[in-house]
């Protein structure tokens, strides 16, 4: 059996496989952003992942910025998601919540509020926001006193009570994409000049905060961190991510985690969130991190169990694969042909490009 299959358990968590679901946006929650029924038919069929981690779940009324995706801070929206958990363990799936506050990469329009972030830098004007009214250019966000900052670490806290309710096994913290966790870890955005910007240590620190109001609910064995510490994506760039996310992962040491996530392309693989000149940093970080290394981005199923068969990786997450192919684990059991994914349908909100890609063996009937 190739080492992709082999189960893993880790602390409380058993993995059926190192084959993980990368979370994805896929804006179907509806006007309300309260998961439903189609969302767990879609979440429900893709339970062969060794994970689920699910789509970027907002925090927040201030951390929604992208039309029609769920949050995780009322109650409907605990039910909608105990529903969809539920599903996936009676078919013996593994699911995490991803925590997500968008920062600068949200909009006025959403709900009345200038978008916050650790300094007052905007997107590019080429960079668009996804509204609720299409796309919309970014506009400049205001940066969070530190009051401020301590009431969205609460707001992280309640989040992540509210993912213990709904039945999840776990939550990822959304630190990578050019979210709010990396307006703060990366310098191209962060210009603070107090205690949450400038050094290093000084950047890391919202992170380790969130991280520790997440802890005072889970058990660190059950919580994931994501980086992308290259990802261009939202207008985003860093002087020295080699020295950020190698002390970043440092950092998370002594805090005995599930899982570290790292979406960063190998090199020669042509990737959208890569730019062509970026260092590859995650050989640095296996060798500083204690814990299990996820990693994403490009891999295909020889590329990824040989990244598990050479010692780099733990568990590799599959996106777009993940997306257009529900059964993908049997299909690389099967070396089945994969579904070509629409990219059209990525973000719509019907059914379509998201309850119909087929099964193999549908395909093939
Ligand atoms: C439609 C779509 C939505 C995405 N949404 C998220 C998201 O909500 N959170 C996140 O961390 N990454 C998100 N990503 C990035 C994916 O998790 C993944 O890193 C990316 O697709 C690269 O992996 P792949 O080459 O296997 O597709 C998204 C990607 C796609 C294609």
């Amino acid at each position: 059996m190739d080492k992709i299959f082999e189960p893993l358990q880790s602390g409380p968590l058993s993995y059926s496989n190192r084959i993980v679901m990368a979370p994805m946006t896929r804006a179907r929650a509806g006007e309300d952003r309260v998961p439903n029924e189609m969302m767990m038919e879609y979440y429900n069929i893709r339970s062969n992942a060794g994970l689920i981690i699910t789509e970027a779940t907002h925090i927040s009324e201030q951390g929604i910025g992208w039309s029609q995706t769920p949050g995780i801070h009322t109650k409907e929206q605990v039910e909608g998601w105990k529903k969809i958990t539920d599903a996936v363990h009676l078919s013996g799936g593994r699911i995490f919540l991803q925590l997500w506050h968008t920062g600068r990469a949200s909009h006025s329009s959403f709900n009345g509020m200038q978008p916050v972030s650790s300094s007052p830098v905007a997107k590019a004007d080429d960079d668009p926001v996804f509204t609720d009214e299409g796309k919309k250019a970014p506009e400049v966000p205001r940066a969070l006193s530190v009051d401020e900052i301590k009431k969205t670490v609460d707001d992280y806290r309640h989040a992540s009570e509210c993912a213990f309710q709904a039945g999840f096994d776990g939550v990822e913290i959304h630190a990578a994409n050019g979210y709010l966790i990396d307006q703060f870890l990366r310098d191209g955005v962060n210009q603070r000049d107090d205690q949450y910007g400038g050094s290093i240590e000084n950047r890391l620190r919202f992170l380790l905060e969130v991280l520790e109001a997440v802890k005072s609910v889970w058990a660190p064995q059950r919580i994931g961190v994501r980086f992308s510490p290259t990802n261009p994506f939202n207008s985003m760039s860093d002087s020295d991510p080699r020295a950020l996310f190698t002390a970043a992962a440092k950092a998370l040491n002594s805090h005995d985690l599930a899982y570290l996530h790292l979406l960063e392309a190998r090199p020669g693989v042509d990737h959208q969130m890569a730019a062509d000149d970026a260092p590859y940093i995650a050989p640095d970080i296996r060798k500083v991190f204690n814990g299990l290394l996820m990693l994403n981005a490009g891999y295909s199923y020889e590329t990824g169990n040989r990244a598990i068969e050479e010692g780099e990786a733990d568990l590799i997450a599959y996106g777009v694969p993940f997306l257009a192919n529900p059964d993908l684990v049997q299909r690389f059991a099967t070396k089945s042909p994969l579904n070509e994914p629409d990219q059209s349908t990525f973000y719509t909100h019907g059914e379509q490009g998201y309850l119909d890609y087929p099964m193999f063996e549908v395909a093939e009937a």
